[in-house]
């Protein structure tokens, strides 16, 4: 019996994110890993970025001393450590933590990692002892003489380095560890080259460019791409006398009304949905479950708010919604441009993003013998591409 051919487990791989500066260059009061780029903090943007990637096992995060119940709160699964002084203490402070034997080791004030660098420093490892992403020098280099021109420097040779940077990690410990104490590095991989280590170059990328300056961050958020997402959504209320008619945000003049456990608004029900759909957010029921009592008779537009705070909470917005009622009664044409009014005025649209149709079904069916509406919508958002 000859044994099946052993293919080796590919090598873990730590991500060591280091967030523990003050951003001086950057002002505003807050750090700049804490400042928000389409509404989420950069740590949080560089941090999802490894925990997402399937080639990365386990992310370390380190942060000033007094700063971990605020990076606690923006990232619930990182492994969050204190850094030092410097960003050279920073690092080794983190080393200590990394279980893997591959570490990537990276700046939280570069929020946006494309996993294909990822991808690259991995596949470099596994020869090298380090790798890090470089990108071309385009402008003329010079040498700054106060307010005259000093001295071009030919760029042809030159390299720009970012971070991720990728290395063995025990390499990369020995690195720090005979590093001159009082000597500054302004990244890990020029320690490796010291140490005499193979540091290879692979290609970089834009979006990993650096926030620095308080401009850098209008830079980023243009940077950021967006992806467009449409959902749909679907809901049927019965129609009982002795109920107001809420449709759309509007009460509806009518002998019924919808009923159900909230206000049991049909249209915004099927729009909440839509909404929830487009970031795969379960439906309404899960976030507002009718066996809980609070929702009795609620205003369905909460729900639709709530929604749509979720979009916007993750740097999303909603560009378009359309909805279709369908009923017998009551005609819903008199009624549009108020329902139009009202949902963009919840959503925060421009009535011209708010689309309402309405269809009878000839007489056919539960809609048909005026029993109940039922109402279809679609939304389409744009949300930053994860
Ligand atoms: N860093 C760190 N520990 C330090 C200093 C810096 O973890 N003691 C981190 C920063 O949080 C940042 C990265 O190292 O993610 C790159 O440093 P830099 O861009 O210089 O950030 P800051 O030091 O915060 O900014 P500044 O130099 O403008 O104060
Ligand atoms: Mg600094």
């Amino acid at each position: 019996m000859t044994a099946p051919p052993r293919v080796a487990a590919p090598p873990r791989v730590a991500a060591l994110i280091v967030a523990a500066g003050s951003g001086v260059r950057a002002g505003g009061d807050l750090p700049k890993q804490y400042r928000e780029l389409a509404g989420r903090a950069l740590v949080a943007h560089a941090h999802d970025a490894f925990a997402n990637h399937p080639a990365i096992d386990e992310v370390i995060v380190v942060v000033a001393p007094d700063a971990q119940t605020r990076a606690r709160s923006l990232l619930a699964t990182a492994r969050i450590v204190a850094g030092g002084e410097t960003r050279r203490e920073s690092v080794r402070d983190g080393l200590d933590h990394v279980t893997a034997p591959l570490v990537l080791i990276h700046d939280a004030a570069r929020p946006l990692v494309p996993a294909a660098v990822i991808d690259r420093l991995i596949a470099a490892l596994v020869e090298a002892d380090g790798a890090t992403p470089i990108l071309p020098v385009a402008d003329t280099l010079a040498r700054d003489e106060g307010d005259r021109l000093g001295e071009v420097i030919p760029r042809a040779g030159l390299i720009r380095i970012q971070t991720p940077q990728g290395f063995r990690t025990a390499v990369i410990r020995e690195a720090h560890a005979r590093w001159p104490e009082g000597e500054e590095a302004t990244d890990d991989a020029q320690m490796v080259r010291r140490l005499g280590g193979d540091v290879r170059l692979v290609q970089g990328d834009a979006m990993l460019e650096k926030v620095t300056h308080p401009q850098d961050f209008a830079t980023a958020e243009a940077r950021l791409a967006y992806e467009s997402r449409s959902a749909s959504g679907f809901d049927v209320h019965r129609l009982e006398a002795g109920e107001e008619l809420w449709l759309g945000g509007v009460l509806v003049p009518h002998d019924k009304g919808l009923s159900g456990h909230s206000d049991a608004d049909v249209a915004l029900h099927a729009l909440t949905d839509a909404l929830l759909g487009t970031i795969a957010a379960g439906d309404i029921g899960t976030h507002f479950p009718p066996s809980d009592p609070q929702w009795k008779g609620a205003d369905s537009a909460q729900f639709l708010q709530h929604a749509a705070s979720l979009i916007t909470d993750r740097g999303g917005r909603i560009d378009f919604v359309d909805l279709t009622i369908i009923c017998e009664a009551p005609k819903i044409g008199p009624h549009r441009e108020a329902m139009r009014a009202r949902i963009a005025a919840l959503l925060d649209l421009v009535t011209d993003r708010v689309s309402i149709k309405a269809t009878t079904t000839e007489r056919l069916g539960f809609t048909g013998r005026g029993e109940g509406i039922a109402a279809q919508a679609v939304a389409t958002v744009s949300v930053p591409r994860t």
